[in-house]
């Protein structure tokens, strides 16, 4: 499995992740939890959890009480136990769930499935964890089309680096189309998968602000980037500029994911 994927590329300051693709977290979890039909009443399950932007979304709509979080992360389960007091904050993976059959009646994975080190382990466990009748949803980021940031940046540095079409998220990342999600689900034996498009947007303060965001970040785009010397990141930099159409003024960038939503027999 490349460095890429798994859990090595997590391990950074939550404020770090919160930058970069955290800053579209809250309005994806919003979608994912209106796509999953989470309702008053319900216990949920936030699985590769980070530093907790969908599980803050669950603690609000179910009290915080009502919602558990699992991750690998060290550094991002501590941020996330912080963050969200009362929430039961777990230090572990989708693989192997340290919970009894059937706890919960909903378990999400907001931008995690991915990153799995054996998704359709990893899903198998949260169904297995989700009453019957209950929902196991996720959702992951059309990194070959629609999220724009991913895209242009990979695309700026395949277009500085040939070589760099390996680490491309739009080529790498497993289960990030509607077929792969749906066939992953039915696989797992939830029934009636329906895949959505979620579309989100996050707003930038200019160029430099993105620039710092990505340098700063985390994930498989800020390791890429970090890993270049000081002249080619400048053109990686001026590449997604120019891709990006942006300059110093204000602007939003908008980001689809699929959602793929499930109910356990
Ligand atoms: C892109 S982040 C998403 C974090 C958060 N869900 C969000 O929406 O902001 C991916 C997360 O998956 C976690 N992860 C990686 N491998 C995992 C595994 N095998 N089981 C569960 N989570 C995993 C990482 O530690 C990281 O927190």
């Amino acid at each position: 499995m490349s460095e890429t994927r798994g859990t090595a590329t997590f391990r950074t300051s939550a404020e770090a992740y919160d930058r970069h693709i955290g800053r579209y977290g809250p309005a994806l979890a919003r979608a994912l939890i209106e796509a999953t039909n989470v309702s008053a009443g319900q216990r949920a399950l936030d699985v590769g959890c980070g530093p907790g932007a969908l599980t803050a979304v669950l603690s609000e709509a179910l009290g915080a009480d009502r919602v558990t979080a699992i991750d690998p992360s060290e550094p991002f389960v501590e941020a996330c136990a912080r963050r969200l007091p009362g929430v039961d904050v777990r230090a572990g993976s989708a693989e192997a769930l340290p919970f009894p059959d059937h706890s919960f009646d909903v378990t999400l994975a907001q931008l995690a499935v991915n990153f799995m080190r054996d998704p359709p382990a990893g899903v198998g466990e949260m169904r297995r964890v989700t009453r019957p009748g209950g929902a196991v949803a996720a959702a992951v980021w059309d990194y070959a089309g629609e999220m724009t940031l991913l895209r242009r940046f990979w695309d700026a540095a395949v277009s500085i680096d040939p070589d760099a079409a390996d680490r491309d998220e739009g080529r790498s990342m497993p289960y990030c189309t509607p077929e792969e999600l749906e066939g992953l689900w039915r696989d797992a034996g939830l029934r009636e998968p329906a895949v959505s498009a979620l579309v989100v947007d996050a707003e930038y303060g200019g160029f430099d602000e993105l620039w710092y965001s990505l340098e700063h970040g985390s994930g498989p785009s800020t390791a890429y980037a970090v890993s270049l010397p000081p002249e080619p990141r400048a053109r990686l930099r001026d590449e997604l500029r120019r891709g990006l159409g942006v300059g110093e003024d204000p602007f939003r960038l908008t980001a689809r994911a699929w959602a793929v939503v499930g109910t356990v027999p």
